[in-house]
């Protein structure tokens, strides 16, 4: 029941706040729309795992301009690829890119399509694996990074080492018990979203937040207005 509640005010949320990005499109996605949509996931997200939304932007669009599908990146040079990731640094992700297209287009299967097969691609680790089957293929699996540890953290009140391996495994796994099933790429950007914008490391904007009254932290810290601060 409360699980429904959290669900149901964060995609309500989500679909008034959510941020126009260059890589959210919306579209129900049949099968070849989802491998479609997939390759600007999974380049997005990946840019966004060191560098902040604005700065991608740029560098997602001329990326896309530059291979519009997979099959244009796979026949990329390696120098062309970390010439147009130039600035962004961790160059090894965009090797990482170039050689999990050429081995998907290699591959007789298509883009992989579940989280179980997208970690057989080099560089892509649970947090990609995660955000490309959710929302590109609709597959029902959650997505944790550091904004959302932070929101779960607060959520539920927990105060934990978000630096444990034990701690992360155990928000993989309430994120798992609170994903939405019939939107799960939507629920889980909700999610980062909200840690982005209103449930931000420092002065969270709570009177903002869509799920304030299901927030422990909120309620424990709610009389003399101050929040609960976690180390997240
Ligand atoms: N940060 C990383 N990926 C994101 C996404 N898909 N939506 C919002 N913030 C993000």
């Amino acid at each position: 029941k409360e699980v429904e509640k959290i669900r149901e005010s964060l995609l309500m949320w989500y679909d008034k706040n959510q941020r126009e990005l260059p890589w959210r499109e919306r579209s129900d996605c049949d099968e070849e729309e989802g491998a479609k949509r997939a390759y600007g996931v999974w380049v997005s997200e990946v840019m966004l795992q060191q560098t902040r939304v604005q700065t991608v932007i740029d560098y997602y669009n001329r990326w896309m301009k530059k291979w519009p599908t997979i099959y244009h990146l796979a026949k990329a040079s390696l120098e062309e690829v970390n010439e147009m990731w130039a600035g962004l640094g961790y160059y090894r992700r965009a090797r990482f890119l170039l050689e999990g297209a050429k081995m998907i287009v290699g591959g007789a299967d298509g883009f992989p399509n579940t989280v179980s097969t997208l970690r057989k691609v080099p560089g892509i680790g649970n947090y990609t694996a995660g955000a490309i089957a959710s929302i590109a293929f609709k597959e029902v699996v959650p997505v944790v990074d550091g904004n959302v540890i932070r929101v779960l953290a607060r959520l539920k009140a927990i105060s934990a080492n978000p630096k444990d391996s034990l701690t992360i495994k155990n928000f993989w796994k309430l994120a798992a018990q609170l994903v939405d099933t019939s939107r799960p790429g939507d629920f889980n950007q909700s999610l980062m979203e909200l840690g982005a914008t209103v449930c931000t490391p420092l002065n969270p904007s709570c009177t903002s937040c869509p799920v304030s009254d299901q927030c422990r932290a909120f309620s424990m810290s709610k009389n003399d207005n101050s929040i609960l601060v976690t180390d997240y």
